[in-house]
């Protein structure tokens, strides 16, 4: 197909909130959290803005790449909470590294990395651009109902970004979305308008776990196995499972289900817990500085969420490694 991943990079807030200091604010314990999901800390925004972090995701990807931002032909952010409704997060980030190309955010919630690469994969193919930076991010600290002990221990703040170059490793792209606003919803909040007779609601999530669980089982295992098979692999050629970051027993059930050994399923969850969109291109940029990933390798990425939406793919990893020598 289109495209090689050229560089990646990663920001996350400072602020560390830990399962202890959750157990302060409801009622819940780092027990619970860590056997049901996994998750022991993850970050949250204080100082920083969202622009903030994906500008810091953005220039760290570009080193890593080696590409100068105005050799950038196009940028896609993948969000769901911009500072602003426009401009545009995407647009932001062009402004504050110094870019000169079109911009523009696309919202397919927690997959949003994986519908943001299908979309750059389409320029590459009509061959309109040379270089791509994909940027997802997310901080859903501000929209979550504090109060709410079955969500707001999942959730943390911050993402990735990942550099585009020509080439030849997207072996395989497959996206889902079925339309449903009843198992995981976000309001927008508020409406100005003198003349609007709805009522309106908190702008806060909601979510039915346990519905959201089975969906995301289902959609991690068939999804992984139609990319794969897809790309004319089967899950013995796959050298890393990069999976959404949502919960260590929807991972290992998936595992399961797959016939994949568990060890390569690359997991940091225990420290960020679920980053929406941020969630897959983190994993992949913690992966890639870890020296995990070896030129060669075959990488599946999975994504599921609000939507309902899904994202899988297989790419070859044909980059070398970004762990410095001593
Ligand atoms: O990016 C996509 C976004 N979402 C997801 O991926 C979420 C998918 N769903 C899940 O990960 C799991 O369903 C949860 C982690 C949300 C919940 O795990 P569960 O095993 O499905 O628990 P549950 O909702 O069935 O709740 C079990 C019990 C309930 O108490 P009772 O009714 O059995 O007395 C809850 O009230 O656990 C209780 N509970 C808690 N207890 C302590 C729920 N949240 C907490 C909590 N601390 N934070």
């Amino acid at each position: 197909m289109s495209f090689s991943i050229l560089g990646t990079g990663k920001a996350v807030p400072d602020y560390i909130l830990t399962n202890d200091e959750l157990s302060t604010m409801v009622e819940t314990n780092d027990e619970w959290i860590k056997t049901r999901t996994g998750i022991e800390e993850r970050r949250v925004c204080r100082n920083e803005t969202l622009t903030e972090l994906t500008v810091r995701a953005a220039k760290n990807a570009l080193e890593d790449a080696g590409v100068a931002p105005s050799q950038l032909d196009l940028i896609i952010c993948s969000t769901m909470r911009g500072e602003n409704i426009t401009p545009s997060p995407a647009c932001m980030i062009q402004k504050e590294i110094g870019a000169d190309c079109p911009a523009f955010d696309v919202n397919a919630a927690c997959s949003g990395f994986i519908y943001a690469l299908d979309v750059a994969d389409g320029y590459f193919v009509r061959k309109k651009v040379r270089y791509v930076l994909i940027v997802s991010m997310d901080n859903l600290s501000n929209i979550i109902d504090w109060k709410d002990r079955s969500t707001c221990v999942l959730f943390g703040d911050g993402g990735a970004a990942a550099v585009l170059g020509e080439g030849e490793d997207l072996l395989s792209v497959n996206l889902t979305a079925s339309g449903n606003d009843e198992v995981l919803r976000i309001p927008h909040g508020t409406n100005s308008s003198p003349f609007y007779e709805h009522e309106e609601e908190k702008a806060v999530l909601h979510m039915a776990g346990s519905e959201v669980y089975k969906f995301a089982v289902n959609a991690m295992s068939s999804g992984i196995k139609k990319a794969v098979a897809d790309a004319g692999l089967t899950e013995a050629d796959v050298d890393h499972v990069i999976p959404h970051q949502a919960n260590i027993r929807i991972i290992n059930a998936s595992a399961k289900n797959l016939g994949i050994d568990r060890s390569r399923f690359f997991c940091n969850v225990s420290h960020y817990g679920n980053t929406s969109s941020g969630s897959v291109p983190l994993a992949l940029d913690e992966a890639n500085r870890s020296g995990v990933l070896k030129k060669g390798d075959i990488i599946a990425m999975c994504a599921f969420g609000a939507g309902l939406t899904t994202g899988s793919c297989v790419i070859r990893w044909s980059k070398d490694s970004s762990v410095q020598a001593e």
